[in-house]
């Protein structure tokens, strides 16, 4: 049984990782250099917007690709108890590449998410940006990126470990 469900789960896995770091990327890049010309009014109203509706589709994915994961390793995989991923390379890899995600998947949904929705709420900060005060603003957002950064870092880590797996 397990065997034939492999390719079920691989399947399942490689498209939920898609979603999630394809959507990391359209918003993180495409979104933010295609809105960085406009007025900064614009550019908050567009971007929270835009966060909010991807908050959830990108949080399901990245469950997913955990989930799925974890059925390829165990499941239809080699692990079947704790001895298996303490005494096998591939029960290492897969045990970090299981926390690198649910640790990267947990920050970037709450704490990057938050910061991010904290900050694009921060009216007064982007109208001033409009007015000339760009300063604080691009202070303010520096930190955010250096806070969402944890999150893409994290999937090249897994990425990385998936070579290996
Ligand atoms: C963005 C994150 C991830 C990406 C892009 C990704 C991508 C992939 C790809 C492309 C494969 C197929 C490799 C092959 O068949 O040679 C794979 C397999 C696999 N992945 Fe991931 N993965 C991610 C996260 C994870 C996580 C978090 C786990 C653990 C919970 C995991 C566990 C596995 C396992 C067990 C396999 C099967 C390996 C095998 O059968 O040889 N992956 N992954």
């Amino acid at each position: 049984m397990g065997f034939r469900l492999h390719p079920l789960f691989l399947f399942f896995h490689i498209l939920f990782a898609i979603v999630w770091v394809g959507g990391l990327f359209f918003i993180g890049w495409s979104a933010v250099s295609a809105y960085k010309h406009m007025p900064y009014k614009e550019q908050r109203l567009l971007l929270r917007r835009l966060m909010k509706w991807f908050h959830l589709p990108l949080l399901c994915a990245g469950i997913g690709v955990i989930v799925t994961g974890i059925l390829l390793g165990t499941l239809s995989g080699p692990i079947r108890d704790w001895k298996s991923i303490w005494h096998s390379t591939f029960g290492h890899l897969w045990a970090t590449a299981f926390i690198i995600g649910a640790l990267s998947l947990t920050w970037g949904a709450w704490i990057g998410y938050r910061h991010a929705l904290k900050l694009l709420g921060n009216e007064p900060l982007w109208a001033n940006a409009d007015h000339g005060a760009k300063k604080p603003l691009h202070k303010a957002l520096l930190r955010l990126l250096l806070i969402e950064a944890i999150e893409p870092a994290g999937i090249l880590a897994l990425i990385i470990i998936m070579v290996f797996l």
